[in-house]
């Protein structure tokens, strides 16, 4: 089966696609984007998540099929789009993962990034609630959340205007 969509804004075709073959491992494994991460391939801990058609689902529970046709964003695209930047430079919530410290192992980071973006560009300053809410798909054995908790807040004020790009304030 040949697969075409589009993935972070370029055209992608992939040939010899396996009927049960997901999403996630053509992007990993055909088409060069480790970025999204493989922990469970159950959906269940949401390291894999990607924007299909702007909707954040888990790529490892989508048939590489479904995405025919469809547009793919992983978290390598969202550095392309994040503020306007050129070149791939890091967007704002890249940036405040790194600067609150919410990165350890980093397995869980692409998932909770594009998780993140989604509910940023949903919710601009979303309070503690939304975000634990929005982000209960997305689970980190290393953090314990509260650094998770401190980057969403610092992207949202960064992406609002209320903190200083180059700060962890
Ligand atoms: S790898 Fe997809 S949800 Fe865990
Ligand atoms: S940083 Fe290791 S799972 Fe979250």
């Amino acid at each position: 089966m040949r697969v075409t969509c589009t993935v972070n804004g370029s055209p992608a075709v992939t040939s010899d696609v396996w009927e049960g073959e997901s999403l996630l491992f053509v992007l990993r494994e055909r088409l060069g984007l480790p970025g999204s991460k493989n922990a469970c391939e159950q959906g269940e801990c949401g390291s894999c998540t990607v924007y299909l058609d702007d909707v954040v689902v888990c790529a490892c529970l989508v048939a590489a099929g479904q995405a025919e046709g469809r547009d793919v964003r992983t978290v390598e695209g969202i550095a392309v789009r994040g503020d306007g930047g050129a070149g791939g430079a890091l967007d704002a919530v890249q940036r405040a993962f790194l600067d609150a410290g919410a990165v350890q192992c980093g397995f869980c980071t692409p998932g909770l990034i594009v998780a993140t973006d989604d509910l940023l560009r949903r919710v601009p300053a979303p309070d503690d609630l939304t975000v634990r809410e929005a982000l209960a798909g997305n689970l980190c054995r290393c953090t314990g959340y509260e650094k998770i908790l401190d980057a969403v807040r610092l992207a949202a004020a960064r992406r609002t205007g209320g903190a200083p790009e180059g700060g962890a304030g």
